[in-house]
């Protein structure tokens, strides 16, 4: 037997004298006032034992984590039409940029960069009586906990400077590949990565891309072949242009947040969530991604 517990203790204890610890989000005013120091790690596994560490049940923003919720529901609601408006390919180029999308004639690389996740918010709004609402029910279903909100100060103010996302959904539109408007667009989008969460609610939102798509509540919304194509998107997208690097230490498929929280899952073993804000240069969670490797390596469990 794994002792899980005592792992995730010295993950923790480990992560509490790190000195260099990477450097918050500023692009978005509201998450740069978030305390650096904070840590926070837990894990569920397929017995739905559970076991954390540190600051795992303060919420934080979970932002780029939302679009594989967001992927979720929409491949729920209209299936493989989904892939004639985005691809499922690597960009190898960070979140938020825009030089192939214009290269690409206005198809995204996959739904996990912005500029695809943009796209995921098109199709939620065309097939959602009321998308903001029907989104955070969803969310709050599958976690099985009402208590989930959006934070509205976080979307105001990613609201106020998100000029790349603007940017990105006017690019779209141009290829004819939005069908609502731009700013319902962006403000849905906006909405959906102000979520907030801690590390304990986030694996159990994703509970069931471990679990062959059921999930906390034993309800099924995706096929498990649906399950499986989304676990392969976040394990050769999940992290941008450091998949390859996040495949290649940690060895599992995952998501990450600009406000350094990162979900990773073992499909019928476990899922996992840290929390760190300070990112790396590629605006990914320094600690998060450290913590994940030093887990798979003392576990031995990967999915290679
Ligand atoms: O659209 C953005 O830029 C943010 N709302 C989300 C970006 C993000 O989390 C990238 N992740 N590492």
């Amino acid at each position: 037997m794994i002792d899980y517990q005592a792992i995730l203790n010295t993950i923790n204890s480990q992560a509490a004298t790190s000195s260099d610890r990477g450097d918050v989000a500023s692009y978005i005013p509201e998450l740069s006032k978030i305390d650096k120091n904070k840590f926070g790690i837990h894990l569920i596994n397929a017995e739905k034992l559970e076991f954390s560490s540190g600051d795992f049940q303060e919420v934080f923003s979970i932002q780029s984590i939302s679009k594989v919720l967001s992927l979720s529901l929409a491949f729920s609601l209209i299936g493989d039409e989904l892939w004639s408006r985005v691809d499922v390919e690597p960009s190898g180029d960070p979140f938020n940029h825009l030089s192939l999308l214009e290269l690409e004639n206005g198809i995204p690389r996959n739904p996990l960069i912005n500029a695809g996740a943009i796209v995921v918010a098109d199709v939620l709004l065309s097939n959602l009586k009321n998308p903001k609402e029907d989104f955070l029910n969803y969310v709050r279903k599958i976690t099985n906990d009402t208590s989930i909100n959006f934070d509205l100060t976080i979307t105001d103010s990613e609201k106020k400077t998100g000029f790349r996302n603007i940017a990105a959904a006017n690019l779209l539109k141009s290829y004819n590949n939005l069908q609502n408007d731009v700013d319902t667009v962006l403000d849905f989008y906006f909405h959906q990565c102000a979520i907030q969460m801690n590390c304990q609610q986030l694996t159990k939102a994703f509970f069931m891309f471990m679990n062959g798509g059921k999930c906390m509540q034993e309800q099924t919304y995706l096929t498990t072949s649906q399950i499986k194509r989304i676990n392969a998107l976040m394990l050769t997208c999940g992290f941008y242009d450091e998949a390859g690097e996040f495949a290649f230490e940690v060895g599992l498929p995952g998501k990450s947040g600009v406000g350094g929280g990162i979900v990773a899952l073992l499909p019928n073993k476990f899922c996992v969530a840290t929390w760190s804000p300070g990112l790396n240069k590629k605006g990914n969670s320094k600690l998060g991604m450290e913590a994940l490797e030093k887990l798979t390596t003392a576990t031995g469990q990967s999915i290679f």
